[in-house]
């Protein structure tokens, strides 16, 4: 591991320049560790290098126009900071299974070969989610047996197709609403909890479980950083799970946050709440929208500082959270600015990644490296 650190005089101005804790309950003990760590910058050739757990990144590929595959720049960047990486879309059921019983594996068989030659590890997105679902199979018709031989053909077929070459899956994306029910009914409504009811979730984990019994199998959901009443429907159900010898080894959080909220409090004490069920924890979907109340026309050094500082704050977080044997990683949901999906759903300018749109490091790559070398 690399731990080289020189002080800079260049993270010395920025910090003056409004770097200070974005959020309001840290301690003072806490608060004084961020200042030191802001007034200091890590030289590192390669981000993952200062990690012992996964440092991944979620890219696009296939047919997508951005594909790592045909970008050298987005391609230089995965190869020289990450050592995993997520589909950003190209592995979930309606790339995979465009028609029922025709898989189609060839883009992700390229992009995981890709990987996997340059000794990347692939975390496998997704398995089961309400959205992204194969027109085919919304309007599947059949009893609730023949939706759950249909669920389990694809999670089977698709998580045996992989097998040995992925080191994990989000096997469920997304089952719970944030005041913790089930996602049911309605415009983002499950067709598995309508067709199957809440038991599709653990046919999902057993299925995935026999067709790779090696991966790491998580539950991956957003919000459950900030909302309690998801967070803990997820422990109930891990619970339940555990109780019945159900395969689960980790929760995913999404965390698609904004530089304010949640605070660095409540990011802990959630995490801990899957750490003490003795499940990993891995942050899946990291990225920090800077503009979320639209009002900046234009980024500026004193939001990409307060970013660097974000960022920081949520390493920290997981690290002071979670024991090394429980990292199962963390993950930024996507490569340079330009590329973020956050800029499409919001329809508004942001700067939620670690790279701008030039390919170019940002603050904020220094402020995850601070957090990282600091452990
Ligand atoms: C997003 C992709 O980034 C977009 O390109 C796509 O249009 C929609 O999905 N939660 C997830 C991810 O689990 O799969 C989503 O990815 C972001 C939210």
């Amino acid at each position: 591991m690399k731990k080289t650190i020189i002080t800079s005089l260049f993270t010395l101005l920025l910090v003056a320049c409004g770097g200070g804790s974005d959020s309001t309950d840290n301690s003072q003990s806490g608060q004084q560790k961020d200042q030191q760590n802001q007034d200091t910058e890590v030289v590192f050739d390669n981000l993952s290098s200062l990690a012992e757990f996964p440092i991944g990144v979620s890219v696009p590929a296939g047919q997508y126009a951005n594909s790592i595959l045909n970008s050298e720049a987005r391609k230089q960047i995965v190869l020289q900071h990450f050592s995993q990486i997520s589909a950003e879309n190209i592995m979930k059921m309606d790339a995979l299974q465009p028609n029922q019983g025709q898989f189609s594996f060839n883009h992700a068989d390229n992009l995981i070969n890709f990987a996997n030659n340059n000794g990347i590890g692939v975390h496998g997105h997704v398995l089961l989610w309400h959205s992204q679902v194969p027109n085919w199979m919304k309007s599947f018709s059949g009893d609730k047996q023949q939706w759950l031989t249909m669920m389990k053909t694809h999670i089977t077929t698709v998580a045996t197709h992989f097998a040995g070459q992925v080191e994990s899956w989000d096997v469920v994306n997304e089952a719970f609403l944030d005041n913790g029910l089930y996602r049911s009914i309605g415009d983002s409504g499950s067709v598995w909890y309508q067709n199957i009811g809440a038991e599709f979730i653990q046919e999902a984990f057993v299925a995935a479980s026999q067709a790779d019994p090696n991966a790491d199998l998580y539950y991956n959901d957003y919000n459950l950083s900030s909302s309690s009443s998801k967070i803990n429907a997820v422990v109930a159900m891990v619970e339940d799970f555990q109780t019945r010898n159900i395969p689960i080894d980790g929760v995913g959080f999404q965390m698609h946050v904004t530089s304010s909220y949640p605070s660095d409090d409540t990011i802990k004490a959630h995490f801990k709440k899957i750490v003490d069920l003795g499940l990993k924890v891995k942050i899946t979907e990291l990225d920090v929208r800077m503009n979320a109340n639209s009002q900046h026309q234009q980024v500026s050094d004193a939001i990409l500082k307060l970013q660097q500082q974000r960022y920081f704050d949520i390493v920290s977080a997981y690290l002071e959270a979670v024991p090394a044997a429980q990292r199962g990683g963390i993950t930024i949901w996507g490569i340079s600015d330009a590329d973020s999906w956050i800029l499409n759903l919001y329809d508004q300018e942001d700067w939620p990644l670690l790279f701008d749109e030039n390919f170019n490091e940002k603050p904020a790559l220094q402020g995850v490296a601070q957090a990282l070398n600091n452990d």
